[in-house]
């Protein structure tokens, strides 16, 4: 399944084969991620402010967020690029993309793809203003 010119899977840092266990660990830190991501987020918006602020996403901009988590970088970005802006949150386990669904429902500017970012791209990929990942 191709999505966003992301390909499925989880593909360790370098490597062109996805790997399952992978997967795994990566689902198990969304878990944990999950469980506290209210304090992580708290822990985490000083950093996440100074990637935006050093982006300086205008009003209109597609920007699309690597690595979205629970969505606190997309909501704040969706405030920034504004109602004719579009922010598409990417990321790689599901449980925290449903949180950010919950975050951003009433944000018509926002989208959300599962999928990893590490994956090789297709050629098929929509251009976007930005790339942005606050890990
Ligand atoms: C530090 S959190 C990001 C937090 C988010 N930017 C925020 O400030 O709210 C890192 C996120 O990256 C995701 N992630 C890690 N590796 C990924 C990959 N290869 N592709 C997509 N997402 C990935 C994790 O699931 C996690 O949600």
């Amino acid at each position: 399944m191709e999505l966003f010119g992301l390909t499925s899977g989880c593909y360790p840092l370098g490597m062109a084969e996805p790997d399952p266990s992978f997967c795994q660990a990566k689902a198990l830190a969304a878990q944990a991620w999950a469980e506290v991501c209210e304090l992580v987020d708290l822990q985490l918006s000083p950093l996440g402010l100074r990637a935006m602020e050093a982006l300086a996403p205008k009003s209109g901009e597609l920007i699309v967020d690597l690595g979205c988590g629970a969505g606190q970088t997309v909501v704040q970005l969706a405030d920034l690029v504004g109602p004719d802006g579009r922010v598409i949150g990417v990321d790689i386990a599901a449980l925290l993309l449903n949180l950010a669904l919950s975050r951003a429902v009433s944000l018509a500017q926002v989208s959300f793809v599962e999928g990893d970012a590490q994956a090789p791209r297709s050629d098929r990929r929509q251009p976007a203003s930005a790339e942005i990942s606050c890990h």
